[in-house]
């Protein structure tokens, strides 16, 4: 592992429920060192946001967890988490397509989904402890389609070797992941918020475009034009107004 402490320290886990959960029954019994992955290749009840389950076919897959102790985030700037781990998973998915010699676009759905030609690639889950009004631990949860071709179809879903058609290998993904993790999280600990920030707004799915939202049983017309502090999608509506959603309030049709 060429990093300083993002996985340095590895615990593989031949099957497991989950490794967000795994992570955080650790955190309650131990220290751990700052950058430990968590990591297996036969995850059973992965968990996804909103309480969804996060389904990964055994041995295709990498399905990892990573434990970071960032105090120096207030309890207002946790969303900064959610961008420096969604641009480090892009910045790897397009090192990978590029050197392929692919030229498909990454983006971020927000707040964390990492899409590819429309399609979900990687999806992210984030669990914070936070201890007098500081985020003590937190877990980074990470899931990758790498060599999965088959998916139900009820999700909108691709993978590394649906898009370009070979298989990789897993362990130089995850390698390879923790090396633009530990880059991404440097910049956000070395307060370079700035550039994170407008990275983040630059790889933003349907940034700038005018789509159809349902947020309260209405639709309506809306387009992103940025995030606030807290981390609301911020929509301009047609007649001019700006409105703030937070992810159960809103759905992109
Ligand atoms: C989502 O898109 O809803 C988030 C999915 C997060 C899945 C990863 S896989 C590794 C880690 N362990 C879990 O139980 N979930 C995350």
């Amino acid at each position: 592992m060429k990093t300083l402490f993002i996985g340095q320290n590895l615990i593989y886990l031949k099957s497991i429920e989950s490794t967000n959960s795994y992570a955080n029954e650790l955190l309650e019994q131990i220290n751990p060192l700052e950058g430990t992955l968590i990591y297996t290749f036969n995850q059973k009840k992965g968990r996804g946001q909103r309480g969804n389950r996060w389904e990964c076919e055994a041995n295709k897959n990498v399905a990892l967890s990573i434990i970071l102790n960032p105090p120096f985030l207030k309890l207002d700037e946790q969303f900064l988490l959610n961008k420096f781990v969604s641009l480090a998973v892009a910045d790897l998915l397009a090192e990978i397509i590029s050197s392929n010699g692919k030229k498909q676009e990454v983006k971020i759905k927000w707040p964390n989904d990492i899409f590819i030609n429309n399609k979900k690639i990687a999806g992210i889950l984030i669990e914070n402890t936070i201890r007098e009004s500081t985020i003590q631990h937190t877990v980074i949860g990470i899931g990758i389609n790498i060599n999965q071709t088959q998916f139900n179809s009820d999700i909108n879903a691709t993978s590394l070797s649906l898009l370009l058609n070979k298989e990789f290998d897993l362990l130089m993904i995850i390698e390879s992941l923790c090396e633009f993790i530990e880059a991404r999280y440097l910049q956000l600990k070395s307060n370079n918020r700035g550039d994170i920030n407008k990275a983040y707004l630059h790889q933003l799915y349907l940034f700038n475009e005018w789509h159809n939202y349902t947020s309260n049983n209405t639709i309506f017309e809306g387009k992103i034009i940025d995030i606030s502090k807290i981390g609301k999608l911020q929509l301009q509506l047609k007649s001019g107004e700006v409105k703030d959603f937070d992810l159960k309030e809103i759905k992109l049709l």
